[in-house]
């Protein structure tokens, strides 16, 4: 079989672990042939790929990045200009000109949307999940996430003793897009006072009057652990927002970071390279197996699989009720909601 694999969105930690999980798979068990399309849904439009050898999928297992570039290209996406192309159908063209048996779409929820469509469309399919944010649906995590965890964590364990020394309130903002799971598990990790998270709605008299205790109970300093997707009637950075506000609000100086792409760089974690290459295997095994249109999932300890239909245009949020924001309640951090 031919299989052609491509890397779509946002890249993150983890994206070549799981190249090479398909490739090593598919290569080595299976006697495929491995063809990496260039730069996500783009390559295919322009037919642009070269063929994966198994010495290409050598070293690369460590490294950050895509070794075949992404894009946020939406074939499907309606444009308005003159030289209107109808890309969908050069993607099906150039899958049947370059001879492939299935598509592999590595990417988060928009790219599994695009690949339920191509779906449909007729072609062999099959998802992976992948991003920073963790907010595909179906999968307990996307790799990526455990990685971008460790980045913040260790920038937020850095700036307790800058806040210390000037007695100051940090206010860092992570990513995460519409979803709050990387501002919620770095911020507890990282001993944030305060989190705030797209799916809570946040009072900021309440932040405030928080602020202002801790600082009465003797606590020098403060962390706000802020998400980049939380409501910003500003718009622009949520952090220096939520710093301007709480700079009338109380006595202590506030300052920002914004964390930024920062967290999407550089070499997995362990666990990232374990998921990405147990997801790229399973991959392999389905598309052996013929069960096209479908995306391979974390549930628990095993590594399964779901129709693309069934998670196709859905998003994976923090449950408001969710344990760890009831374990970090219980131990007195603010979300910045009254409760
Ligand atoms: O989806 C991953 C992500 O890093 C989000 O956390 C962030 O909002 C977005 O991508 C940034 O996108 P871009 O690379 O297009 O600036």
């Amino acid at each position: 079989m031919r299989i052609g694999i491509l890397t779509a969105g946002g890249d993150c930690p983890g994206l070549n672990a799981a190249i090479r999980g398909v490739g090593k798979t598919a290569i080595v068990e299976y006697g495929m042939e491995i063809i990496g399309i260039s730069s996500g849904f783009l390559g295919l439009i322009n037919k642009e790929y070269r063929l994966l050898k198994e010495e290409d999928l050598s070293g690369i297992l460590t490294l950050g990045g895509t070794i075949i570039g992404t894009s946020r290209e939406k074939p499907f996406k309606k444009s308005n200009g003159i030289n209107q192309i109808d890309k969908p159908k050069l993607i099906k063209k150039h899958y049947q000109e370059l001879g492939l048996d299935c598509l592999v779409c590595i990417g988060g929820n928009g790219t599994q949307k695009t690949a339920n469509k191509l779906a449909e469309e007729g072609l062999n399919v099959i998802g992976i999940p992948k991003t920073i944010d963790n907010d595909v649906w179906g999968t307990d995590v996307t790799f990526g996430f455990d990685s971008a965890m460790w980045i913040a964590t260790d920038a937020i364990d850095r700036l307790h003793s800058t806040a210390n020394s000037h007695k100051r309130v940090m206010v860092i903002e992570l990513m995460g897009h519409h979803a709050g799971w990387l501002a919620l598990y770095s911020g507890v990790a990282g001993g944030g006072d305060v989190i705030l998270i797209p799916e809570i709605k946040y009072d900021l008299d309440v932040i405030g009057e928080y602020l202002t205790e801790r600082a009465n109970k003797k606590k020098p300093y403060s962390i706000v652990v802020v998400a980049e997707g939380i409501q910003n009637p500003k718009g622009g950075s949520a952090a220096r927002y939520i710093c301007k506000k709480l700079n009338k609000l109380i006595e202590q100086e506030t300052r920002e970071t914004i964390l930024g792409y920062i967290q999407r760089g550089g070499s997995p974690s362990p666990m990232d390279r374990i998921l990405a290459t147990r997801f790229g295997a399973s991959a392999v095994k389905l598309i052996a197996e013929r069960k096209f249109g479908r995306m391979v999932i974390k549930n628990g300890e095993n590594i399964s699989s779901l129709p693309l239909h069934e998670v196709a245009g859905k998003l994976r949020k923090v449950p408001v009720d969710y344990a760890l924001v009831k374990k970090a309640r219980s131990m007195d951090i603010c979300f910045g909601d009254r409760v």
